[in-house]
């Protein structure tokens, strides 16, 4: 009954179970009242039951649940009780509590996930238990690829509540690269006009001859941004946005092309890309683009209150900056080495700027090259060694390895993985993945702010293969970023196991398209075509 995922830090049973009934009250304690709405409004759906409003503290009654904070208890954590008083969470904040009231949920069982009842007349019960629970990292994150292929914003609300339900709590939102920008930004228009469509798409891996021979595109408006991220608060997410720069850009470029490198091609002629791979056509490191893109930070930090903003700052080919005069009289007038040095300068700028403004920097691990500053932060995905040196320089870190948990790689070996690029990484893989590495020493590790999964979506065309590729890896991914697990060689997989076979009618009930424990059906393959597994390295980019 309580194969509950992520695994709490500690389950007494009890003896007997309560059941939530038509009378049953529903109160939420000073600073538990989002928690409570979100949790009345969710039961409501799944169970038909009013859970009207308990008045006083106590009167939940012994049917009924109560939230309310503990100030003993850390911000992130809970302790659930389930007896013959009803049902009381306590949360050290209201993140806390949040996470005890999804704990509430799972132990409902899998139709508390539904949106309407299935019958009217059936027996809610949780077990008599008491569950003391927190998390293991502050940063438990997800990306999000919506640039290669655009997630409709019902779409991104959807991820968010399948976050929440795993305590997953940093929605790091991929809103721009060379095949589209998704945000809308008022003082540019022409980013989303032009940016957000392209004509034609690569069907499979770049090495493919298929085309999707019909327009692809979309962008949030504002307006979006601002519900999902007022969305994602309500559940406790922080959403860190990332807008690519200097490389991944040749939608920016395209929509306005004297941000390219206008002295080395005719930027006039570039369109949003319609391919995978990595990109020549990078920013030029002139004061307009400088411009350009602080008006642009000065409306991303409008709509979105993290501390973090993402910049990207990966994978930017220096080729275009070394035949440029005027990238190199950049260089000469500000006494740098190279072209690493220049984009290292170009980062530093956003750096300071964001900084000036109260924000931090994070960047994928690129950045590391050429120095940071104090206050940033690192994405380490080219392994470990980035998130290493950053931590040893005293930055702070996201782990999130390719070679680990870029959820697009496929998961089993094998010809029929619909989306069969990368590495197999199969679901014990990721549970057995362990963000801190042991070379860090007690005092270096503490900059491991915590892990993150990323979905690029360059071979997800849709929803359903989304789903496909990140569950039930997610749920793995969501017990090693809450639960202290042991290390990787004694983690209890086939334990876990029997606990997805409670998570998979979770899944079920809520809709997630993941991947069948025993795999996809054979299909009749077209060789060489996109059906082709490419091994990695070098993944799909
Ligand atoms: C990345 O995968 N290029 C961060």
């Amino acid at each position: 009954m309580t194969e509950l995922i992520p695994a709490p830090r500690s389950v007494v049973a009890g003896e007997g179970e309560l059941r939530l009934t038509a009378h049953s009250r529903l109160h939420a304690g000073t600073g538990t009242e989002g928690v409570g709405h979100w949790l009345r409004t969710v039961l409501r759906d799944a169970t038909g039951l009013p859970l009207r409003e308990g008045r006083e503290p106590d009167d939940a009654g012994g049917d009924g649940v109560r939230l309310r904070l503990d100030a003993g208890l850390g911000a992130e954590e809970y302790r659930l009780v389930s007896d013959r008083d009803g049902v009381l969470i306590e949360g050290g904040g209201p993140a806390g509590a949040f996470w005890g009231a999804q704990t509430l949920r799972q132990l409902l069982g899998p139709d508390a996930y539904r949106r309407a009842p299935l019958v009217s007349d059936r027996v809610w019960a949780v077990p008599h238990l008491t569950i003391e629970d927190g998390p293991r990292f502050p940063w438990r994150g997800l990306m999000l690829d919506v640039a290669r292929h655009f997630t409709p914003k019902e779409g991104v609300l959807r991820y968010l509540d399948l976050m929440a339900a795993h305590k997953l709590n940093v929605f790091h939102f991929h809103l721009t690269d060379d095949q589209g920008w998704r945000i809308e930004i008022e003082r540019h228009p022409r980013l989303t006009e032009i940016g957000s469509w392209r004509a034609r798409t690569k069907t499979g891996h770049r090495a493919s001859p298929l085309w999707e021979e019909k327009p692809h595109g979309g962008y949030y408006t504002q307006d979006d941004i601002r519900e999902i991220v007022a969305y994602a608060a309500e559940r406790h997410i922080t959403v860190v946005p990332e807008i690519d720069v200097p490389g991944h850009s040749q939608a920016a470029i395209a929509a306005y092309p004297e941000l390219g490198n206008t002295d080395v091609i005719d930027t006039t002629a570039l369109s949003v890309w319609d391919t995978w791979g990595i990109n020549p056509n990078v920013l030029a490191p002139t004061d307009n683009t400088l411009r350009f893109y602080e008006g642009v930070f000065e409306e991303v930090l409008e709509l979105f209150p993290s501390e973090f903003v993402h910049v990207g700052g990966d994978e930017c080919p220096k080729d275009q900056w070394r035949r440029s005069a005027t990238a190199q009289e950049r260089i000469r007038e500000l006494g740098l080495a190279d072209e690493d040095e220049l984009q290292s300068w170009f980062i530093g700028h956003f750096d300071t700027w964001l900084t000036a403004r109260g924000r931090r920097l994070i960047g994928w691990d690129e950045i590391l090259e050429g120095g940071l500053a104090e206050g940033a932060a690192v994405s380490s995905w080219r392994g470990y060694a980035g998130g290493i040196a950053a931590a040893r320089a005293g930055h702070d870190v996201v782990m999130c390895p390719e070679q680990q948990v870029y959820l697009d790689h496929r998961q089993a070996p094998g010809p029929d993985e619909p989306v069969p690029i990368g590495w197999v990484r199969t679901l014990e893989d990721v549970y057995r993945f362990e963000p801190v590495p042991p070379e860090l020493t007690p005092e270096e590790a503490r900059h491991v702010l915590g892990t993150q999964a990323n979905l690029w979506t360059e071979v997800m065309e849709d929803q359903a293969r989304v789903d496909y590729q990140a569950f039930p890896r997610l749920a793995a991914f969501a017990e090693v970023a809450w639960s202290a697990l042991p290390a990787p060689a004694e983690r209890d997989f086939a334990g876990f196991e029997r606990r997805m076979a409670a998570h998979y009618r979770r899944l079920d009930a809520l809709g997630v398209a993941y991947r069948p424990p025993a795999g996809p059906l054979p299909w009749q393959r077209r060789p060489g075509v996109l059906g082709r597994p490419i091994d990695g390295p070098p993944p799909n980019r």
